[in-house]
């Protein structure tokens, strides 16, 4: 029995996590195996019900289950809350920390049949598959910030962007783990010619390759890494970089991708795992059925891999969405020339179909 706790959250979350759990499904049937869900709240949701976008049952929940799927939280309504209680640094900010999860996997994988929906030109793009490892508990998201009244009559803000060795240690290691079961390649990310904090996480980074003499480990500045992913974005293999700096990647790589509603995630490092699409919860397209179901079914697949060893079951659910989107079905968001637009719920059904 896998127990997955559902966290559905706002805007198009609503709609896609309930079609990630009608794929999981399926695949429950077919290949015997025994999903159990519960849901609970978070974000705008949440705190319209009881005042607080993370209420402490969600986290209970949580934590007395073997993997968490959710889909996004956030929206206008809940934009002039206070900084707390907004639903980005009120819920998903303090789950990802409550739950230890340091380490969020981003892969950026370009499917076959939508290399030419990438705004880059096909041969930049075709084939690529690179991995984002992006820290997720630490640096200035995460750091003390404040507000301070100046005599002129303006304001000062302030933030505070700090690493711990252990910090950086622990999602570097994730990274030579990767790198070692991928191609052997490891590209870390910093802004160390500027940044103390950059400047550890590079005397970190280096230290530890010792242990991984197997691993070729370079460094690239962020800002010349950004360049470096529209300009020939095939260089890289598998990626490791604090918090705000993978934040910033990872929606320039989804776009080599095709779409944003295509890139899964997972978080890792904690009591229990998150998995989550990479794209926000889309409020302007939210209640219509146009929503890109694909990120979330495949995050639920990164989910049966990465928590539940069930290689074979997501191997079966990627190949359904590369089946689908070979056929010439498409999202609005992934909409081509020639192509079958679906919504959210058909689209799962496609897959589903696709399943067998
Ligand atoms: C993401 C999102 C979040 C983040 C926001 C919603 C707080 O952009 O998961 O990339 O910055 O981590
Ligand atoms: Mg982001």
């Amino acid at each position: 029995m896998y127990k997955i706790a559902l966290l559905p959250g706002d805007g198009i979350g609503p709609e896609i996590v309930p079609q990630a759990v009608r794929v999981l499904q399926v695949i429950g049937e077919k290949y015997q195996r025994q999903f159990e869900f519960k849901t609970a709240l978070i974000g705008g949701a949440a705190y319209d019900a009881t005042g607080h976008p993370l209420p402490e049952e969600t986290l209970e929940l949580c934590r007395n289950s073997d993997a968490v799927l959710l889909g996004a939280v956030g929206g206008p309504k809940w934009d002039n809350l206070e900084p707390q209680l907004r639903p980005e640094r009120g819920a998903l900010l303090p789950l990802r920390k409550k739950l230890g999860l340091y380490a969020n996997l981003r892969p950026a994988v370009v499917n076959p049949a939508l290399a030419e929906a990438s705004p880059l030109k096909e041969e930049l793009v075709s084939g690529l598959d690179v991995m984002i490892i992006r820290e997720l508990t630490g640096g200035l998201y995460f750091g003390e910030k404040h507000r301070e009244n100046l005599p002129d009559g303006g304001q000062k803000a302030v933030e505070t962007l700090e690493y711990t060795t252990q910090e950086v240690e622990r999602v570097a290691r994730l990274g030579f783990e990767m790198a070692r079961k991928r191609n052997k390649k490891l590209m870390s990310v910093d802004k160390a010619n500027v940044l103390e904090s950059s400047k550890l996480w590079r005397e970190v980074v280096i230290k530890l390759a010792e242990e991984y003499p197997d691993v070729e480990l370079s460094h690239m500045y962020v800002d010349n890494c950004a360049m470096q992913l529209v300009r020939n974005p095939k260089q890289f293999d598998v990626m490791v970089t604090e918090n705000m700096f993978g934040d910033i990647l990872t929606d320039l790589a989804s776009q080599l991708t095709g779409s944003i509603g295509m890139l899964p995630s997972a978080s890792l490092g904690g009591e229990v795992a998150l998995f989550e699409p990479i794209h926000g919860s889309a409020p302007d397209i939210a209640g219509q059925n146009l929503a890109n179901p694909i990120a979330t079914i495949l995050s639920a697949a990164m989910m049966l891999r990465v928590t539940f060893g069930l290689d074979t079951e997501a191997a079966a659910i990627e190949q359904a969405v590369n089946q689908v989107l070979a056929q010439g079905y498409r999202t609005g968001d992934i909409m081509q020339p020639d192509k079958t637009q679906l919504g959210t719920v058909e689209m799962t059904d496609a897959i589903i179909k696709a399943l067998g």
